[in-house]
C-alpha cells in the first residue's frame, strides 16, 4: 500500500498581548542593555510580536494549540473524534509530563487518537508533517492532526538583547488526510536533516536531566536559550537555499514552477537572502515575521494558514515549506496544494 497524504485544513492562533520593539527597548534598559525600534527593524524586519500572558490558562501552549487545531478541523470538515494521530511539535510544552499532545487531546476530545510531542525546535512542524504523512502512506491511519506551537517567551532570556528581540508566541495546525486522488493535492516529497554537531549554536543548557535547575542556574539564565545568531544566520541561509533547490530538482521542478515558498520566519534578512539565492521573487514568498516574530514551530503553519485563508495559496499550486531550528535541524516539504 502506498497512499499519499494531503493537507485538508489549516488553522492558527496567537495570544492577545502585542509587544512592540519599543516595549522591548523600554524593558531591556533595566538590565543595562540598549536597543531601539530602528535597530530591530533594520536587522530583523520585526515590528511586533504576540506574547502569552503567564499564568493565563487561555494562553498556555496547549490552549493556543487547541484554538489552532479546532480551526484546522473546521476547515477540513472533520470532528475531533475523526483524528487518529496527534503529532504535537513544540520545544516549550505545558508540562514535562504528560505530553502536550495529551493536553490537546483532552481539550478537543479526540478520544480515539494516540499522540506524542515532537521536539525539532523551529523545524518541528515540517518534521511533524513528514512523520504524519508516513503513517498515512502505509495505510495505518487516515487522519492526522499536526500541530506546531511554541510559547517561546518562556525560554527567552529577556536580558539578552541579541535574542529576546526575535521571538514571539503562536500556534498553527494542519489536518493531514489520505488523498483519494493521488494526482493532485498531496505532499509530494520531503528532505530532512539534523546536525547534532552544531548543538551549541542554539540551546538551553539547564532544565533537563543533564543539568537540573538550581536557584544559581536560574540566576545565570541557564534555563533560558542561548544563541549564536551570526553563525545560525549563515548556516540557515546556505542550507535553506540548498534544500529548496535540491528538493525541486529531485522532483523535476525548477524555481519557475514554484508558486509559493513558505520559509521559517526567523528574520526578514534571512528570508530575503534565501529568496535571492534561489532566485524567487519576494511576491511568491509568504512572510508574517514582521507581525509575529519568530514563533519557532508555529512560524510555518501560521504563515501557511494566512496565505490559504486570504486565498493566495490556491488548489493545484506548488508550495515549498523550508525550516531550520535548534539541533541544528532542517527540513523541506514540497506540496501540490
Ligand atoms: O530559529 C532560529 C533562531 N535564530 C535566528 O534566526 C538567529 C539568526 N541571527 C540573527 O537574526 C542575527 O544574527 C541577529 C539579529 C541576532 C543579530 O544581527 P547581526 O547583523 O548578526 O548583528 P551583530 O551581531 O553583527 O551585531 C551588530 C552590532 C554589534 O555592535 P558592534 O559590535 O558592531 O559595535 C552588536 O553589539 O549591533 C549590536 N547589537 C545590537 N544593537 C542594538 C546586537 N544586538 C543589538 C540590539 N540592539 N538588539
Amino acid at each position: 500500500m502506498d497512499f499519499k497524504a494531503k493537507i485538508t485544513g489549516v488553522g492558527s492562533a496567537f495570544p492577545k498581548t502585542k509587544v512592540t520593539n519599543k516595549d522591548i527597548s523600554d524593558f531591556i534598559v533595566e538590565y543595562g542593555e540598549h536597543t531601539d525600534d530602528q535597530w530591530i527593524r533594520d536587522r530583523t524586519g520585526i515590528i511586533s510580536r504576540r506574547i502569552s500572558e503567564k499564568g493565563n490558562p487561555d494562553e498556555y501552549n496547549s490552549a493556543l494549540g487547541t484554538k489552532a487545531s479546532l480551526l484546522a478541523l473546521e476547515m477540513a470538515g472533520k470532528k475531533a473524534m475523526d483524528v487518529e494521530l496527534i503529532i504535537y511539535a513544540t520545544a516549550s510544552p505545558d508540562t514535562q509530563l504528560p505530553s502536550t499532545a495529551c493536553w490537546l487531546q483532552n481539550n478537543i476530545g479526540a478520544d480515539l487518537a494516540w499522540g506524542f510531542d515532537l521536539n525539532a525546535a523551529c523545524s518541528g512542524f515540517v518534521y511533524g508533517l513528514t512523520v504524519g504523512s508516513q503513517f498515512i502512506q502505509t495505510g495505518s491511519v487516515r487522519t492526522v492532526l499536526v500541530v506546531g506551537v511554541d510559547v517561546v517567551s518562556s525560554l527567552v532570556n529577556w536580558t539578552d538583547r541579541n535574542s529576546c528581540i526575535l521571538f514571539g508566541d503562536g500556534a498553527g495546525a494542519a489536518v493531514l488526510e489520505r488523498a483519494d486522488d493521488n494526482t493532485s493535492g498531496k505532499i509530494i516529497d520531503y528532505r530532512m536533516l539534523s546536525n547534532g554537531k552544531q548543538w551549541s549554536l542554539f540551546h538551553v543548557e539547564a532544565g533537563g536531566s543533564k543539568l537540573q535547575i538550581t536557584n544559581d542556574l536560574i540566576l545565570q539564565n541557564k534555563n533560558k536559550m542561548s544563541m549564536n545568531g551570526k553563525e545560525i544566520f549563515k548556516v540557515a541561509v546556505r542550507t535553506l537555499a540548498d534544500f529548496a533547490l535540491k528538493i525541486l530538482e529531485k522532483n523535476n521542478y525548477t524555481i519557475d514552477d514554484l508558486d509559493w515558498f513558505v520559509p521559517h520566519q526567523a528574520n526578514m534578512r534571512i528570508i530575503e537572502a534565501v529568496a535571492r539565492r534561489i532566485k524567487i521573487p519576494m511576491d511568491r514568498v509568504v512572510v508574517n515575521v514582521e507581525r509575529c516574530g519568530n514563533t519557532s514551530a508555529a512560524t510555518i503553519p501560521t504563515a501557511l494558514d494566512e496565505a490559504v485563508r486570504d486565498n493566495r495559496i490556491k488548489k493545484g499550486q506548488l508550495v515549498l515549506l523550508g525550516a531550520f531550528g535548534a539541533g541544528i535541524t532542517f527540513g523541506s516539504v514540497l506540496i501540490r496544494w
